[in-house]
């Protein structure tokens, strides 16, 4: 039975990502830093949670010795820059350094969509310069050709949806309690990708895995939205106001940063920083440049028959 440590596994699409690992017959290691984060997993057959800090080097090395695999989702959406640069370049440094210290073969990394490896400081927020610096990181310590240190995926998704996201089901629930939408970076562009999609991927790629050179896909959706038009199917497809949602106002660049700035002041995770809107300033669309889901075998599924599902049954 192959081994697989998943760095945030308990996470969003790290849930997705260890079931489908379990039901093709892996065995599944899930670090967390707090077991509870990850008790919805225990039900989920050869699959074990460890409470460990992965920011701690020998915690991690021993977490991996044993694994074929590492598959990292670990990422934070808001922070300051020494935030950013402890979770998406000093971890993944340390992921290396413990992959080379546990003949680790294969590694899957999450990137995100918009990231620039070439020239990551050229990107509009510190979510994207870090997570590009992050895939540096990894690009170079994997090597390419016979000399080669392990074999490397790094997918980058858009906007994620499915069943538990924090992106329409949190449109439908503001779009019952709110009058009105007022909404930064409302002509933002987006390409969303099913969860089950990015699960997918990332179970194809270690099974398509070689050592060569590191390889890098976009995973998206087949439809562009606006992020308006977002807003609006989340309120139709959760039957707000008989389907027709709030009317969405949409803010100026000014006004959307005050409005981030008063999110970030409210206690608790932030609905939208300053950092986010500064993402939004180019648009989250595949670039054309890179492989996509269909060169890891799989067709995209479209978001309106999936979204209505779960957010109708709210
Ligand atoms: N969701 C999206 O729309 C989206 C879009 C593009 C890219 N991505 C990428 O996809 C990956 C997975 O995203 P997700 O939405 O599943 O994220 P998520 O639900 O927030 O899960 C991330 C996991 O990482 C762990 N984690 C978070 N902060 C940490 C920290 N400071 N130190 C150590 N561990 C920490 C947590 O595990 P424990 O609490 O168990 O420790 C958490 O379950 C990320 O790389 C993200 O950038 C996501």
């Amino acid at each position: 039975m192959k081994k697989v440590v998943v760095l945030g596994g308990s996470g969003f699409v790290g849930t997705q990502v260890c079931t489908a690992f379990t039901r093709a017959g892996w065995q599944v290691t899930v670090p967390s830093r707090a077991r509870a984060h990850a008790g919805h997993l225990l039900a989920l057959p050869s699959l074990s949670v460890l409470e460990v800090d992965v920011h701690d080097e020998q915690a991690l090395c021993d977490t991996l010795a044993g694994h074929d695999a590492v598959v990292n989702l670990v990422a934070i959406l808001h922070g300051s820059k020494q935030a950013f640069e402890k979770v998406h370049v000093a971890l993944p440094q340390k992921i290396v350094r413990a992959c080379l210290a546990a003949r680790i073969g294969q590694v899957v990394h999450l990137s995100a969509l918009g990231v620039d490896a070439v020239q990551p400081e050229s990107a509009p927020s510190m979510y994207l310069r870090s997570k590009g610096q992050g895939e540096v990181v990894l690009m170079q310590a994997a090597g390419s050709g016979a000399g080669a240190a392990f074999a490397l995926t790094i997918l980058r998704p858009s906007v994620i949806f499915g069943a538990g996201d924090k992106f329409l089901n949190v449109f439908a629930r503001l779009q019952k309690v709110l009058p009105v939408m007022p909404l930064a970076g409302a002509e933002a562009r987006f390409q969303p990708v099913w969860v089950q999609d990015v699960a997918s991927a990332v179970l194809r790629s270690l099974k398509l895995a070689n050592l060569g050179a590191p390889k890098v896909f976009e995973l998206c959706g087949p439809q562009v939205f606006t992020l308006r038009e977002l807003v609006q199917l989340a309120a139709q497809f959760s039957g707000i106001r008989g389907g027709r949602g709030r009317p969405v106002i949409a803010l100026p660049r000014w006004l959307g940063y005050v409005q981030a700035v008063l999110m970030e002041l409210a206690p608790g995770e932030p609905l939208m920083s300053r950092d986010n809107l500064d993402s939004m300033r180019i648009d989250n669309v595949a670039s054309g440049n890179v492989p996509g889901l269909s060169h890891l075998g799989l067709a995209a599924a479209s978001l309106a028959p999936i979204a209505s599902a779960y957010l109708g049954r709210k």
